[in-house]
């Protein structure tokens, strides 16, 4: 009797984060703090169920290759010289080279977010430097999500930023980071969405 299988992508991609990230300290629990922000963003774009769940997996995966960093750039509480800077910055391409070949078009188009979520949408990001609508969409949705998370959460170097703290730099910039960075129909999105994803990481529903 034939044995019936159901590919279950999420499973597969969260085991996959799980395993990649188990030397990497709170990387995992980032890409997971992550996925609802992005399917939130994806929502309020008007993307249909399966693009956003497509972009949720690629937001569980998109900092796969930072598992490829020695730790003592990883974990390093100063700044990173320039060569260590280098380094972490190839956790993009690295990310990119763990995920291609699996042949499967989401972790295919997580592979492409891996590439480009440090791609800024003035064209002043990396590994490519490629701007506006050049960038995959997952990448621009990801990139917002992924500095609202930096910003509220703890490192040695800085303390978390409340919510609102960490909204107000997003829309209006600081001395490193600009809104001309983001991809204006998902910082609109992020802005109107803004109270449901403080609900998000302030009153986390029980199981989540
Ligand atoms: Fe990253
Ligand atoms: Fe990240």
């Amino acid at each position: 009797m034939a044995v019936e299988r159901s590919l279950d992508i999420f499973s597969i991609a969260n085991g996959l984060a799980r395993q990649a990230h188990a030397n990497d300290g709170d990387t995992f629990e980032h890409g997971c703090r992550m996925r609802p922000v992005c399917d939130l963003l994806a929502t309020r774009l008007g993307l249909g169920g399966e693009e956003v769940g497509r972009i949720g997996v690629c937001a569980l995966l998109h900092d796969i290759g930072k598992s490829t960093l020695p730790e003592t750039v990883l974990f390093k509480p100063g700044r990173l010289t320039p060569d260590e800077y280098r380094q972490m910055m190839e956790h993009t391409s690295n990310g990119h080279g763990m995920l291609r070949d699996f042949g499967h078009p989401w972790l295919d188009c997580a592979a492409d977010a891996a590439l480009h979520h440090h791609e800024r949408f003035d064209g002043g990001g990396y590994p490519h430097g490629i701007a506006g609508l050049a960038i995959p969409l997952p990448a621009r949705v990801i990139a917002v999500a992924d500095v609202y998370d930096a910003l509220r959460s703890e490192r040695p170097y800085k303390p978390a930023l409340n919510h609102e703290k960490a909204v107000n730099l997003i829309l209006r910039g600081d001395d490193r980071t600009s809104p001309s960075h983001f991809d204006p129909a998902v910082l609109a999105a992020f802005e109107h969405g803004a109270p449901a994803i403080r609900q998000l990481y302030d009153e986390p529903v029980a199981g989540n």
